[in-house]
């Protein structure tokens, strides 16, 4: 049965979701996630992206449904990730007089995943052009990055709606409440839109900050993005957390502790740290081990939190791979203005703190405070007074 929702009077969600997807792009753990198309039926109907090939049975009836027999004139391309284009040929195929709307790097992605006469089938729009489609005109604002380099966001200058691909989405399928304002979205999403954003486009935010600048002055009533909720109201809440994540800017003052323990020694050095520090009145500590934890959590955790500390045990003379794989990961989503603490453990094998340091020291605007705890299998009362410096000078950087 078709599964479609009205947005506006000629506006519709064509999408479908994936509840038992539990690896996006084959490599992070979610639980479901939505794939959102929009159809506008205006004098000329207008198909926006298309969705994943796993659900496309749901979205070829869903538009069809929609479309009542009228044909379809324009698929506006967004993004050209399989997620959102894997359908393309099979509605060319149904719909063989469609137009689809896309830039030049569209063009070229489209002719590297399909082989249909692409060159036959596209209009290339520029930066800035306006399609008219009746009473909608429809303007193309490119946004290179903001995941792919292909990347467009469509505005709506009649309704005022941006349409924004993989912008302002989030992980989780929906749950039949598909506007923001259905549900406690900090509650529900938040969570789930960071790590998506931090792990998806965190590595391109000055590209996202380009795009956020394009938009300043745009008047937008709501956001359609490619994944999650459309938000209809409280626009700024996402978009000033687009500003902060983009701009590598923490959300919360505070610590997140990410550490690997072989015996429990270590992790008994994260348990005693966390404490100490909630005792300095140090709200939102989360504590993590590495080993049991998707790195894609302590990415999206590394963006929440202004302050890192590191407790990592020595494995064969080298950083505990869980740790080394996370230190790489934040590297690779190019994280910066956090203060960094750091404590090793070695038994045997000389401390792996001096190699943290310079993998952190090659990161931008990461700051490494000076107190580091060096402990041999466990910590001693002794050391305690270390520790105690380490929570001090966390605490004042807080400050
Ligand atoms: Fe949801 Fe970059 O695709």
């Amino acid at each position: 049965m078709q599964c479609t929702r009205k947005i506006e009077e000629d506006l519709y969600w064509i999408g479908s979701e994936k509840r038992n997807y539990s690896l996006f792009e084959n490599i992070l753990p979610i639980h479901g996630v939505s794939y959102n198309s929009y159809l506008l039926l205006d004098e000329k109907t207008v198909l926006l992206d298309t969705v994943d090939h796993s659900v496309s049975k749901q979205f070829l009836e869903n538009l069809e449904y929609k479309l009542d027999g009228e044909k379809i004139d324009y698929l506006i391309v967004n993004h050209m990730e399989p997620d959102h284009s894997s359908v393309i040929e099979e509605v060319i195929l149904r719909y063989p007089d469609v137009k689809i709307i896309g830039n030049m790097q569209t063009a070229k992605m489209l002719k590297q995943f399909f082989d249909f006469d692409v060159d036959s089938k596209m209009q290339i729009v520029k930066d800035g052009e306006i399609l008219s489609t009746g009473k909608h005109n429809l303007k193309f604002v490119f946004a290179p990055m903001v995941h792919w380099p292909e990347v467009m966001f469509t505005y709506d200058e009649t309704s005022k709606i941006l349409f924004s691909a993989d912008a302002f989405g989030t992980f989780g399928a929906l749950n039949g409440n598909l506007f923001n304002d259905d549900l406690d979205f900090e509650k529900t999403y938040l969570n789930k839109a960071r790590r998506y954003y931090a792990n998806i486009v965190g590595k391109y935010g000055m590209q996202v900050q380009n795009a956020l600048k394009k938009l300043e002055g745009t008047e937008i009533n709501k956001i359609c993005p490619l994944h999650g909720p459309i938000w209809r109201n409280n626009l700024s809440y996402i978009l000033e957390k687009y500003e902060k994540w983009s701009k590598y800017e923490p959300e919360d003052n505070s610590v997140v502790i990410i550490y690997s323990s072989v015996y429990g020694n270590t992790e008994n050095v994260a348990n005693v740290l966390a404490n100490k520090l909630s005792q300095k009145e140090i709200k939102n500590i989360k504590v993590y081990d590495a080993s049991n934890t998707d790195v894609s959590i302590l990415v999206s955790e590394s963006f929440r939190c202004s302050n890192i500390a590191i407790i990592s045990t020595t494995y064969n003379m080298e950083v505990f791979p869980k740790i080394a794989e996370y230190i790489d990961h934040i590297r690779r989503m190019n994280l910066q203005n956090r203060t960094i603490s750091i404590i090793e453990n070695a038994t045997w094998a000389p401390g792996i703190s001096k190699s943290i340091k310079d993998q952190i020291s090659q990161m931008k605007n990461m700051k490494i405070l000076e107190e580091t705890l060096s402990i041999k299998s466990s910590i001693k009362y002794e050391q305690e007074e270390k520790l105690n410096k380490i929570v001090e000078d966390i605490a004042t950087d807080l400050k």
